[in-house]
């Protein structure tokens, strides 16, 4: 049976395999391989500069690996001859900051993608926009600019945004870095809803309490490789490595309290 029709069989929605990418010199990802299934979490942690948002790009194909293969729900993104967008609605993406257009009101940004890349009519977008931004607790917001929001509003109308497009997986790359500490935990529980609701995810994050409860999986990236993986549960009590150990012991001291 080939892979494409494995992943389909197995529920497989993303499969990325020895992904390979440099900068200049810098060797950044030297052969990164993990897959995720339908409705499943997987969080990556691992050291400022690791090439954890390298890895989150080149998935999106916002970079190009040299080397490796990705595919989504078995139709292969590397190397293929359609357009970049027929994969990049299908993953949505969370930034640190945001990445809103601040000229537009937050039901107008959750829309933009709707009306411009699908095509659709403004009714339609617009109330699917609304429907996101209530999924999201910013209803009321709607018409206010983001200069008017917090920070945790954003991130939220940026959630929003993604999940208009009816994704088949999110990449969120530390949607909650940014954030003034009282701001997190709204985040954190729009994910949180988000998994349990059976949304795809892979989480860039080192908020180890979202980690702990939500994550299927944890992947350790370190010197461009995956040095540890597996359930909470073995990262946190049983890890292959002792560097592994060291690193979420380290969390807190390098990235602030995270939320428990
Ligand atoms: N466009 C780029 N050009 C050159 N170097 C880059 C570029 N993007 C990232 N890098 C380098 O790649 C390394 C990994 O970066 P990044 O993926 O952002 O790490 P992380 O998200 O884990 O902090 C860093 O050393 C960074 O400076
Ligand atoms: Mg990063």
């Amino acid at each position: 049976m080939n892979l494409e029709k494995a992943d389909h069989d197995n529920g497989v929605v993303l499969r990325v395999e020895d992904i390979h990418k440099t900068y200049g010199k810098n060797e950044i990802l030297k052969g990164v391989s993990f897959h995720i299934k339908k409705g499943e979490t997987i969080v990556i942690i691992g050291a400022s500069g690791s090439g954890k948002s390298t890895l989150l790009r080149c998935i999106n194909q916002l970079t190009i690996p040299e080397k490796g293969r990705i595919w989504l729900e078995g139709e292969e993104v590397t190397h293929h001859m359609k357009e970049i967008s027929h994969f990049r609605q299908r993953i949505g993406m969370v930034f640190q900051d945001f990445n809103l257009f601040d000229h537009l009101c937050a039901v107008r940004n959750v829309e933009i993608g709707l009306i411009k890349v699908k095509k659709m009519d403004k009714k339609q977008a617009r109330e699917i926009a609304m429907e996101e931004l209530r999924r999201v607790g910013l209803e009321r917001q709607a018409n206010q600019y983001p200069a008017q929001l917090s920070g945790g509003q954003k991130q939220r109308v940026s959630i929003a945004r993604a999940l208009a497009m009816n994704p088949t997986v999110m990449l969120f790359d530390e949607p909650t870095s940014a954030l003034d500490p009282e701001l997190i935990g709204e985040v954190l529980e729009v994910m949180r809803d988000l998994a349990m609701g059976g949304m795809t995810m892979v989480v860039v994050t080192h908020e180890m309490g979202f980690a702990r409860s939500v994550a299927n999986e944890i992947i350790f990236i370190e010197g461009g490789k995956i040095l540890d993986q597996g359930t909470p549960h073995k990262l946190f009590t049983n890890p292959e490595h002792e560097r592994t150990r060291q690193f979420i012991c380290k969390i807190d001291e390098l990235y602030g309290k995270t939320e428990k």
